[in-house]
């Protein structure tokens, strides 16, 4: 069981998308201008420097990449991430990290960690999918992920401005709420019993 924040709630912001104007980068941002006084979000650098899992390079010990995408994941006290949706899926970018963190199962740092979800995407589901097939790996993984509110950013290219600020009130709102609830709710899961 993580321990329970006395401070700020950390969060370490994590973005499934390594493109330069990504939109999901831009929600990553967003949430970190409207959260809340008592959490702190921190976006983890290096997804891109993960290199494809291989059990046999595992076997030998986790890449430096690894050690240090493990180790953000166990300082933090809970985890936001912003994910596109690939072919109905996560990006490949994202589920390659997962599967590196979530490896020994018995000493993943994923297990047990508050998370909450987001997405953006172009189309019309708003990362609907995406986020399902999320959830399915963190059922493997035992990781609990906030239920509601759900945050699906659709027609992405209507809510940003051309500095890919979130300018839709809409969606500030719900990404205002999911961190709200996600402090609450990390509290509560790490409370001493
Ligand atoms: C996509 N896109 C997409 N959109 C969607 O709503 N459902 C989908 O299944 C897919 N599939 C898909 C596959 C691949 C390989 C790419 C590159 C794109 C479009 C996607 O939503 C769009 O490119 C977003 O802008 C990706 O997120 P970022 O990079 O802006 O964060």
């Amino acid at each position: 069981m993580p321990k329970s924040p006395t401070g700020p709630v950390q969060v370490l912001g994590i973005c499934g998308s390594l493109r330069k104007e990504s939109y999901n980068h831009a929600l990553l941002r967003a949430a970190m201008e409207l959260a809340p006084a008592d959490m702190v979000i921190t976006e983890f650098q290096g997804l891109g420097d993960i290199p494809p899992y291989n059990q046999d390079v595992q076997a030998t010990g986790d890449p430096d990449s690894v050690v240090r995408f493990k180790d953000a994941i166990r300082a933090a006290d809970a985890l936001l991430i912003a994910t596109p949706e690939y072919n109905y899926g996560i990006s490949g970018v994202l589920k390659n990290a997962i599967d590196w963190a979530s490896r020994p199962p018995s000493e993943t740092p994923l297990n047990g960690k508050p998370t909450a979800l987001m997405g953006a995407s172009t189309g019309a589901s708003g990362t609907m999918r995406g986020q399902l097939a999320l959830r399915q790996s963190f059922v493997f993984t035992n990781t609990p992920v906030l239920l509601k509110p759900e945050v699906y950013v659709s027609f992405a290219a209507t809510r940003f401005d051309a500095e890919l600020r979130l300018t839709d009130d809409k969606s500030r709102g719900f990404i205002r709420q999911l961190l709200e609830a996600l402090v609450t709710w990390t509290r509560r899961l790490t409370a001493p019993s």
